[in-house]
């Protein structure tokens, strides 16, 4: 199934993309001065949405929201096979220019180089709903709704905005989409006949091995949960030390533990405790309750699933010794991903055509691709980002190595588009 490496101006590639990112990263498309900040149903993340469809208008591009509003732009009507192509454009909270957005950005510049080098590839460009989990604390949202990985209770009073407490429903109702329609949202997939997305890497294997591409051929798993600790608020000057029930100090035990459980399981294995909420939060009283959350990943199933149980085990152990009670919920979580054999083998082929220094890895972060491998045939592309800084406005990637990675897709594309036309 060789086909003829196709030529691409690298160069003018580079610009569009570079622009591309230049204008997302303006104050229309971010609510801080800070970081990029854009999540869903927010004005900043319908700019965001409104500047790839009119781009991709301009390309001939059919366009639709999902019921929730993941975007889908294709060149052929639906049910005809397309390939898919895309990431996400909300942002983390505190996040820079390139996580999710260049994945996009990358598909865009797909669909122009289609355009322009005549090759009439069929292609749908999706961007999900709702990856970084800003706007309801649920990581990869847009695509577990469309994998059918929640449940209408849950859309309907479990996730809540972070903002306001008001449900998911609520939420997109007001934003003009139909959540009760949820379901259909699968239907997205239905004519897609393989998937590649493209991403900053967010570590720093690529630029240690100054490699520019990652050919990404499985996706760690993870568990994400809250721990609650019960305890009892009390005067901070007034109560002597042995007479304190402070929910704090078990949490900050926790957090060492799992500092130790997650090293000791090894094979990649990793955990983070990222929120902490004390109540009532005030300089000159006891924590009456600790909330923190869990973040448990790793590429072996059994190691973190192992690392969270113990975790939880020894919330309620620390909790019962200085007289308090704690509880373990899991939010949600996913198994690790093992990527197609056949996306992944055209990726690589033309990885190599390029010429370029590349490898193959796996990513530890999580993708939306993992949701929908299941369903259809997937891999990904990591590009270097600047000292693997990720999750923050630091965040640095070269638009040249995004090209690059435009490039190498289009060219797996096409080889694996030769069979089907
Ligand atoms: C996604 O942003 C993740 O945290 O893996
Ligand atoms: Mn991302
Ligand atoms: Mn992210």
């Amino acid at each position: 199934m060789a086909t003829r490496q196709l030529t691409v101006d690298r160069e003018r590639s580079t610009e569009r993309i570079g622009r591309d990112v230049e204008t997302l990263s303006g104050p229309r498309y971010t609510s801080s001065d800070e970081a990029i900040r854009r999540y869903a149903y927010t004005p900043e993340y319908r700019n965001t949405l409104d500047y790839f469809i009119r781009e991709l208008e301009s390309l001939g591009f059919e366009r639709y929201e999902d019921p929730v509003g993941t975007l889908v732009a294709r060149n052929r009507p639906r049910g005809e096979p397309v390939f898919g192509v895309g990431s996400h454009c909300d942002s983390n909270r505190n996040g820079g220019r390139y996580d999710g957005t260049l994945g996009v950005v990358a598909a865009l510049e797909i669909c122009r180089l289609n355009e322009e080098l005549g090759l009439g590839l069929p292609l749908q460009l999706v961007s999900f709903l709702e990856e970084e989990g800003s706007g309801f604390g649920q990581m990869l949202l847009g695509s577990r709704i469309m994998a059918g990985r929640v449940t209408e209770e849950e859309l309907r009073e479990g996730f809540r905005a972070v903002d306001d407490g008001r449900s998911f429903w609520e939420h997109a109702e007001e934003a003009g989409y139909d959540p009760g329609r949820w379901q259909e949202s699968a239907r997205v997939l239905d004519d897609l006949y393989g998937w590649i997305e493209l991403h900053i890497e967010q570590a720093r294997v690529l630029q240690d091995t100054q490699k520019r591409i990652g050919v990404v051929d499985a996706i760690a798993g993870y568990v994400h949960s809250d721990v609650t600790v019960h305890g009892r608020s009390d005067h901070a000057g007034a109560t002597p030390m042995g007479l304190r029930l402070d929910a704090g100090l078990v949490a900050a035990e926790c957090m060492l533990k799992l500092e130790r459980l997650a090293k000791a399981a090894g094979e990649g294995t990793v955990g983070t405790v990222g929120e902490l909420a004390l109540t009532p939060n005030l300089i000159n009283a006891v924590p009456g309750t600790a909330r923190f959350s869990l973040d448990v990943r790793g590429p072996n199933e059994e190691a973190f699933r192992r690392v969270t149980r113990n975790l939880a085990a020894f919330a309620e152990e620390a909790a019962r010794r200085r007289g308090m009670t704690a509880e373990y919920r899991e939010r949600q979580a996913l198994s690790p991903v093992a990527l197609s054999g056949g996306i992944v083998g055209a990726l690589q082929a033309a990885a190599e055509g390029s010429g370029e220094p590349f490898v193959r890895m796996h990513s530890g972060a999580a993708h939306d691709t993992m949701s929908i491998a299941g369903r259809v045939p997937s891999a990904m592309v990591f590009v270097p980002c600047r000292d693997g800084i990720s999750h923050s406005p630091e965040e640095e990637a070269d638009p040249a190595d995004a090209a690059l990675g435009a490039e190498i897709m289009l060219n797996a594309i096409n080889t694996l588009s030769a069979g089907t036309r």
